[in-house]
């Protein structure tokens, strides 16, 4: 039986990181795939790319990734591209936006947001029709691959879990690591099958979440003065939304 660790939305977020990391290496799983978002809000994307890029399996990009690449005229948009650097840049661009794979006889496909973008935002209280059409095939998908009968994503920073009238097909959000919005608690899932297997066998999807110091986040957000540190710092202690950025 394999164990695969899905994380996603660290937004620069070192403690949690390295919570959620230390987690995951505890559990003894070594195939970490990452939703993307890993910059952006936090105050080091930075050391999040290093350390993501490092340890994951496969990073896709996410909406903060794609916004930073673009020619932006926006200042805090700015501020972070200067702290990743050129060369972190250059990686983020090569990033894929999707990924697929086997899990005990089920195809499972992780992307960011939703079929249609990095940019598409799916809450959990969509519709049947807007849930069921996470699992097409799209331009941005790519049309050639088999249909996903699990479907993964981040963007929203809340971790949930469909399977009631999705066709026997599994929706589910991982959460954010280092921003959650549920819960003030760093999130993420482990997925345990038989890896890259189409033989139909146990498959589980379970929520990780811990506790991780966040006061120690929001000293290094102060300390690198990111912008908008107070609400950002408000942000982790409640896990509400300040709704001043994209998520
Ligand atoms: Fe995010």
């Amino acid at each position: 039986m394999d164990k695969i660790a899905i994380i996603s939305d660290i937004h620069g977020n070192i403690p949690a990181l390295e919570t959620v990391l230390a987690d995951i290496r505890q559990r003894g799983i070594d195939i970490i795939y990452n939703l993307g978002d890993v910059v952006g809000k936090g105050a080091h994307s930075d050391l999040a790319i290093d350390l993501c890029r490092e340890v994951c399996h496969v990073i896709v990009q996410g909406n903060w990734e794609a916004e930073i690449l673009r020619v932006s005229d926006r200042p805090v948009l700015d501020w972070y591209a200067a702290q990743i650097g050129k060369e972190r840049m250059a990686y983020l661009r090569s990033l894929p936006y999707v990924c697929d794979f086997w899990m005990s006889g089920k195809r499972v496909r992780l992307f960011h947001a939703s079929q249609e973008s990095v940019y598409k935002r799916i809450y959990a209280w969509e519709t049947y029709e807007t849930h069921r059409a996470m699992f097409e095939n799209t331009s941005f998908t790519g049309m050639d691959e088999p249909a996903p009968d699990v479907v993964g994503y981040g963007d929203i920073h809340c971790a949930y879990m469909h399977t009631l009238y999705l066709d026997h097909k599994i929706l589910f959000n991982a959460g954010s690591a280092g921003n959650p919005l549920d819960l003030p608690l760093a999130t993420y899932v482990v997925m345990t099958g038989n890896f890259d297997s189409q033989k139909p066998g146990l498959f589980s999807i379970d929520f990780i979440r811990l506790p991780y110091d966040i006061e120690r986040a929001v000293e290094q957000a102060r300390q690198v003065r990111v912008p908008e540190t107070e609400a950002y710092a408000v942000e982790l202690q409640t896990a509400v939304y300040r709704g001043r950025q994209k998520k």
